[in-house]
């Protein structure tokens, strides 16, 4: 049984001062069903750790080095996300794959560093709107799948999340059956790879303008296994709302 996860991607948002929603947050859902996580600047991942590590929520980070140290100015490894008390990190999100040119080969590579660190890879696929308007949405999933996955991937150490590149932070969202047919693709794909077990047990998330309003009926789509959230991730009240969607919510996701 997949546990389902509300994930926050906080991106270059926050002050140590913004840490009081997660506190509002957790003071608002004390025991969720679902498991929480707010991948936070890198900067806030620390005093986060500290003030909430006995709290249901995890930390995350949003991007990591492939390497685990040397000299790389400005850039983190993810031993050090580890050591400053993550246990997750976001890869290859489309800001990232778009604004500074990483490849399959290269997400790769970092999800493989970030599970040798012991954190659970957050891979993000998803296509733009000129590949959908191309009908080239599948096939690009399936090439960022096979080509961002490292071989050791387990439903323990693997997140997949279905981000269409033209519904983040736009308001768009796919129709529910566009929604459907990617997360039944990247399930059948995974399984196909790793076999039942595993390909079974990686959760999927969807990623793109959710916000209370449209959750419910996202988290009612079969293999959607919870959501990646940007913008509203940042307000707990909104990031609350989206949390008791998904405990609402049917199991393994419809
Ligand atoms: P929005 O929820 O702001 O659309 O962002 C989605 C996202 O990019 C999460 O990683």
């Amino acid at each position: 049984m997949r546990q389902k996860l509300a994930a926050g991607n906080w991106k270059m948002n926050g002050t140590l001062a913004d840490l009081d929603e997660v506190e509002t947050l957790l003071t608002d859902h004390p025991d969720p069903a679902s498991e929480m996580l707010l991948c936070l600047p890198a900067t806030l991942i620390h005093s986060a750790a500290q003030r909430f590590g006995n709290r249901p929520i995890a930390f995350g980070g949003q991007d990591c080095r492939a390497e685990d140290s040397g000299a790389f100015t400005g850039d983190i490894s993810a031993p050090m996300l580890a050591d400053a008390g993550a246990s997750h990190v976001i890869l290859g999100h489309s800001e990232r794959r778009t604004g500074y040119d990483e490849h399959n080969t290269l997400v790769r590579a970092k999800a493989r560093a970030a599970m040798n660190a012991g954190l659970v890879a957050i891979i993000c696929v998803g296509e733009s709107l000129e590949d959908r308007e191309a009908e080239n949405t599948l096939d690009l999933i399936a090439g960022q799948m096979s080509g961002s996955i490292p071989d050791t991937a387990t439903g323990e150490n693997l997140v997949l999340a279905y981000e269409p590149i033209w519904a983040i932070g736009t308001g768009l969202t796919p129709t529910m059956d566009q929604i459907a047919e990617v997360h039944d693709y990247m399930r059948e794909r995974l399984e196909r790879r790793f076999g039942a077990g595993v390909g079974r047990s990686v959760r999927l998330l969807y990623g793109g303008s959710v916000k209370p309003s449209n959750a419910a009926e996202i988290f009612d789509v079969p293999n959607v296994d919870g959501a990646l959230v940007g913008g509203a991730s940042l307000k707990a009240a909104d990031f609350g709302g989206i949390l008791a969607a998904l405990d609402a919510s049917p199991a393994e996701g419809g």
